[in-house]
């Protein structure tokens, strides 16, 4: 199993690859979609992206379900898109909190479009279209980011907003 790469490692910062159709159903994508969840899950992340696992190609999971999801109040289907795409829908943004397993424990508001339309594809190949807007559209555009080299610190627009989640949580500001 491959682990996690943080802030620093230049595997954050490039433009990574596509799938060539001839990849789809092979192993090398059921084994990497595997990956990606049990390294998500076993960190307890809501969404993990190839580069964050040192792999510059563009793949992505995310989901949110069980105690995590009741303590939220909400839940994300778990979905691994190859290949994706996104537009969003209206010109709205929200702004909440994001942290990243390649960052640790900071946290920070970053604004987000709040309602997208994205498109990608299983290991198979089969296509996945989804509207989708709040926590849903804020994972998969934050781990749709990773695909281009960029983390949220990049898209922080009050850097007072940044800190410590354990020091935000005592704060009641999380
Ligand atoms: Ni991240």
């Amino acid at each position: 199993m491959h682990s996690i790469v943080k802030l620093g490692n230049p595997k954050l910062r490039i433009i990574s690859e596509n799938i060539k159709a001839s990849e789809f159903g092979t192993n090398k994508l059921h084994d990497l979609s595997k990956d990606l969840f049990d390294i998500m899950l076993n960190e307890k992340g809501v969404g993990l992206a190839a580069p964050q696992i040192g792999l510059n190609i563009r793949a992505l999971v995310f989901g949110l379900d069980g105690e995590m999801a009741i303590k939220r109040g909400i839940s994300v289907p778990f979905t691994v898109l190859f290949n994706p795409t996104f537009e969003p829908i209206g010109t709205e943004k929200e702004s909440a909190y994001e942290g990243c397993l390649s960052v640790g424990e900071i946290r920070g508001i970053v604004p987000r479009y709040k309602s997208i339309y994205y498109v990608g594809y299983d290991g198979d190949g089969n296509r996945i279209e989804r509207e989708v807007s709040g926590l849903h559209a804020r994972v998969f555009q934050h781990e749709y980011d990773h695909l281009d080299g960029i983390v949220f610190l990049d898209r922080v627009e009050d850097t007072k907003t940044l800190g410590f989640h354990e020091e935000l949580l005592a704060c009641h500001l999380l």
